[in-house]
């Protein structure tokens, strides 16, 4: 791994997989580093083996009759508790976020609250849970369709909201009577084992909820895949990049499994003629470079009306070059702090050669920031971890990867169109869509861009991050498959609907055969009547 020259510090914790209600170690291991200070290692992590992938989705197998026959209050309650823990701990799981992954302070306290709402959500649905009761053509027979829980649900999630995403996923399938083996980011696997714990804690029992800890390709994350064609796992649940969401999804389509998959974005947020601006400029500021971008909401493209495009350009600039951004562990006031590390950094940098070669505009940036290249705003050490400049293009077109293309970093296109027609026509011309934003005071604009926009979420008059915790979440084009997270809907992605007959008649009952229907009179000519 990068880095290993720095010595490593034992962690606190003797952290191992959690299979079988038992820490298990692996020989291999891998470290997690602070994101700004990677001379400071967080924790190491065992790399799971293929037999220890198996051994965990065995484990939730043998849990899981015990598990779905639990009544659903009495998991619903379990799911409180995991809220209460995490409630408890809130303050110490947004700093080790903060820690580990690069986020602000407040971003990290909003993710935190972000599964805290989860867990409230769903305590409240195992008293809910509803079917429905349906009326029998037959009498003496009585229909009803029940939630049954899948099975076994595989998770595998990404680095940067290391705890609100995950939560997203295991705590609606705890609810409805799944197992779990969940595979977190080899990103910011400090966070995982924090949250993990913190399940442990709430009374989980062994096997129903599995951690196993590794890397994606060529390890423990293609080890989960594989269980799917071993018939392990009934359910896969991912947050991830669109090629591997592809993979996924061609392992699942093969076992007949309809995975969750969240993938990526290239969210576009459009400023009309008629804009309030200061509010544009803050809406686009926030959804371009909070989180350093490294949000699947993060906007891609910011598409401006010719009219205002100067003035917001300026306005937005200014605002840009006044950005302040450093480690938030120390410098609570920035915007954003450094990559998540070096991976996630390179990325980013390989997008200006390609904004160069498709004839871009490069109107402020100069990749990574060093003691000698730092924007104004800058503070601390450049050197201790992987900081990028605001990163601002212009003269950006579809058909650009530059305009096509998920950059996870702080990046944004100007992008200049002539009307709202031509805007969201521009705004849907990337093979995603995730998340969308368009700032207008005209009902006439705004309801065009809902209706014409392709998107899984839209905003009006608000960034495109910032999705509320019991609302749908997804995508469709390339950003996912159809499935959502969160709210009541993600329910129907972790249940089956079982449809019950029950019949007392005593003796066999044809429906569509023996229905016995009322036979009209006569006909009733009305004209005929007066
Ligand atoms: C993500 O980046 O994977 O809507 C999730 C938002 C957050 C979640 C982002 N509530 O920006």
């Amino acid at each position: 791994m990068a880095h290993s020259s720095v010595p490593t510090r034992p962690g606190r914790a003797a952290v191992g997989h959690l299979i079988d209600g038992r820490t298990v170690a692996s020989d291999r291991t891998f470290e997690s580093r602070n994101a700004s200070e990677l001379a400071d290692v967080v924790g190491v992590f065992p790399e799971a083996t293929r037999e220890q992938v198996q051994a965990a989705c065995q484990a939730a197998r043998r849990a899981f009759p015990a598990w779905s026959r639990t009544p659903a209050p009495v998991r619903g309650e379990l799911v409180g508790s995991i809220g209460r823990a995490l409630e408890r701990e809130k303050e110490a799981l947004s700093r080790l976020v903060t820690r580990e992954m690069g986020k602000t302070l407040k971003e990290a306290r909003g993710s935190v609250q972000e599964a805290i709402d989860t867990c409230h959500f769903f305590q409240s649905e195992g008293r809910r849970l509803y079917g429905q009761t349906v009326p029998s053509e037959m009498p003496n027979k009585e229909l009803a369709t029940f939630r049954r829980p899948l099975g076994v649900v595989a998770i595998v999630t990404a680095g940067n909201f290391p705890i609100a995403v995950p939560s997203w996923k295991i705590v609606p399938a705890l609810l409805t009577g799944n197992t779990i083996v969940w595979k977190p980011s080899e990103d910011a696997p400090a966070v995982a084992y924090a949250f993990a714990r913190l399940i442990e804690e709430a009374g989980v029992p062994a096997g129903v909820f599995n951690v196993v800890f590794g890397h994606g390709a060529g390890a423990a994350g293609e080890h989960l895949v594989a269980m799917m064609d071993e018939g392990l796992i009934d359910k896969f649940a991912f947050t991830g990049s669109t090629a591997v969401g592809r993979r996924i999804g061609e392992v699942a389509g093969r076992n007949l499994l309809h995975p969750t998959l969240e993938l990526g974005g290239k969210n576009p947020l459009v400023v009309m003629r008629d804009a309030d601006l200061d509010n544009a400029v803050e809406g686009a500021v926030f959804s371009a470079f909070g989180t350093g971008g490294q949000r699947c909401t993060s906007a891609g493209n910011l598409i401006v009306d010719a009219p205002v495009y100067d003035d917001f350009k300026a306005r937005f600039l200014e605002r840009v070059k006044a950005l302040r951004i450093g480690d938030p562990n120390k410098h609570p006031e920035v915007l954003y702090g450094p990559f998540i590390n070096e991976r996630f950094f390179e990325r980013w940098e390989e997008h200006y050669r390609w904004g160069r070669q498709d004839g871009a505009t490069l109107l402020w940036g100069e990749g990574r920031i060093t003691p000698e290249s730092r924007p104004e705003g800058f503070v601390g050490d450049a050197e201790a971890a992987f900081f990028g400049w605001p990163t601002v293009w212009e003269d950006v077109q579809p058909g650009m990867r530059q305009f096509q293309e998920e950059v996870f970093g702080p990046t944004i296109n100007l992008v200049r169109v002539d009307g709202i027609d031509d805007a969201i026509a521009t705004a849907n011309a990337v093979d995603y869509g995730l998340s969308s934003a368009i700032y207008t005071e005209s009902r006439a604009y705004a309801y065009a861009f809902k209706d014409g926009i392709e998107a899984g979420m839209t905003s009006i008059n608000n960034t495109t991050v910032g999705a509320e915790a019991h609302m749908p979440f997804g995508g469709v084009k390339g950003s996912g498959n159809g499935t959502r997270e969160s709210g009541i809907w993600v329910i129907d992605f972790y249940t089956r609907w079982h449809a019950v007959n029950d019949d007392i008649s005593g003796r066999l009952q044809l429906a569509q055969m023996e229905t016995a229907y009322v036979a009209p009179k006569a006909p009733v000519a009305v004209d005929a009547l007066f």
